[in-house]
């Protein structure tokens, strides 16, 4: 059955996200200095196609006319993130007024046009100078992270709709720090990566506690990546893998978050790499969430040699598995286990090989089937109870995959890098269709 607006409650949020680094360009303007990214993309071999967030869409100075397409997508609300070191160049002290300027702009230019504005203050431009004490694997980090905080919701907490702390702690510890593909770039450095996990959430705590004492009006919240593990069979073995992936990408997260403590068979593989949990941390860590954002992409299919693929399944051009029933699973799992409430869908996408043609739309029939089949196992948690109340398209743009750089493309709307033209997707007319159709009276 084909997903319609009916199958969300009137009030839903329908929106479309994107992050400083991937999009904005203008690395140097306005005293930006150098996040670990920019540095990241210096190093030979770490961005696959050599490329870097230096130009990526040039949305810091095309930002008005991407603000006019969301208005024609009809979303009623666009994620984004702002740049850290826009706002504090060196990590720490003053802040850099013509930075936050920028958002002050933006924001306003949401409002302007009917749109809520979702901010992260953290998706993954860390400050190069504070790399350079460590980065998230060192404490004091997570109080430069809470003060840079109470910097922007100082200044913007009055009108953006939510602010969420972090995006994706997993990929900025144990993506960064033990599988070495993000930057900072460290391999197998499970201790590095336990320990920026543990400073992560520390940080995302006390930015809370920051935030509420000056008296924010936003909901405020996190972004995690969420990604359901499934035993490829009953063996024993695949069973541990699925528990172990299941443990390091969620578990890890949610429990300490939910339920103030790390989980106990985690803790038992860990031990020997763990950091330095302090009494009272896990307290500051677990305080009370307005929302929680889930980035949900795929599964992982869990066998103990990790090689086992699903018969006859569909791949994305990330080779992400596409698995849409996960995405209920998931949802339901976070309700009935964690209690979890005011749920938002902070991003899910696909990824697939657009090409320009010669007319104004790229065509793009498969983002569009994973958009419905994926937008369809959201209608079904709703339906058994799941308290869901936005949904983000991944991405409004295309844009600076990361270390696959400009090879991967996720938008709902083309960018031709040459021209810095954006083109319509098909996907995007059919969201447009989708978020745009009336909701019926009741
Ligand atoms: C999650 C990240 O938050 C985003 O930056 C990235 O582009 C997408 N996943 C796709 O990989």
């Amino acid at each position: 059955m084909t997903v319609q607006r009916a199958d969300f409650p009137p009030n839903f949020i329908f929106g479309t996200a994107t992050s400083s680094y991937q999009i904005e360009g203008a690395t140097r303007e306005d005293g930006r200095q150098d996040s670990i990214w920019d540095t990241f993309c210096r190093e030979p071999g770490r961005i696959r196609d050599g490329s870097s967030g230096d130009v990526a869409c040039d949305h810091y100075h095309l930002w008005p006319d991407d603000l006019n397409l969301l208005s024609e997508l009809g979303v009623n609300a666009y994620r984004f993130s702002v740049a850290w070191p826009r706002i504090q160049p060196t990590g720490s002290g003053p802040v850099n007024a013509a930075g936050l300027d920028f958002y002050d702009r933006l924001v306003d230019g949401l409002l302007t046009r009917g749109i809520r504005p979702y901010l992260t203050l953290y998706h993954w431009d860390l400050p190069q100078p504070l790399q350079d004490l460590g980065g998230w694997t060192s404490r004091e980090v997570a109080h430069r992270f809470a003060e840079y905080a109470a910097h922007v919701a100082g200044r913007l907490g009055d009108r953006v709709a939510s602010i969420a702390t972090l995006n994706e702690p997993w990929c900025s510890s144990f993506l960064s720090y033990e599988i070495g593909e993000h930057a900072p770039g460290h391999r197998g450095d499970r201790r590095g990566a336990l320990a920026a996990a543990h400073h992560l959430l520390l940080g995302h705590g006390q930015a809370m506690q920051a935030m509420r004492a000056q008296g924010v009006k936003a909901d405020l919240g996190i972004v995690l990546n969420l990604t359901p593990a499934y035993p490829a069979t009953d063996s024993p073995a695949d069973r541990d893998a699925a528990r172990r992936a299941d443990g390091t990408a969620n578990r890890w997260f949610l429990d300490p978050i939910y339920r103030a403590a790390y989980p106990e068979d985690l803790l038992a593989d860990f031990a020997g790499d763990l950091p330095d949990i302090r009494d009272g941390d896990l307290d500051v860590i677990a305080a009370p969430l307005d929302f929680l954002g889930v980035n949900y992409y795929s599964r992982t299919y869990a066998s103990a040699d990790g090689q086992a693929r699903p018969q006859g399944a569909g791949y994305t051009h990330m080779d992400w598995e596409v698995y849409p029933q996960g995405l209920t699973d998931l949802l339901v799992r976070l309700d009935r286990e964690y209690g979890a409430r005011n749920l938002l869908i902070t991003e899910n996408g696909a990824a697939y090989p657009d090409e320009r043609g010669t007319g104004s739309v790229v065509h793009d029939p498969e983002r569009v089937a994973y958009y419905q089949s994926h937008l369809g196992a959201c209608a079904e948690a709703i339906r058994q109870g799941v308290d869901l109340r936005g949904y983000f398209a991944w991405s409004m743009l295309d844009n600076f995959e990361w270390s696959w750089g400009y090879s991967r493309r996720f938008g709902l709307f083309y960018v031709d890098y040459q021209t810095q033209e954006r083109l319509w997707k098909d996907s995007g007319l059919w969201y447009r269709d989708l978020v745009r159709a009336p909701v019926a009276a009741d």
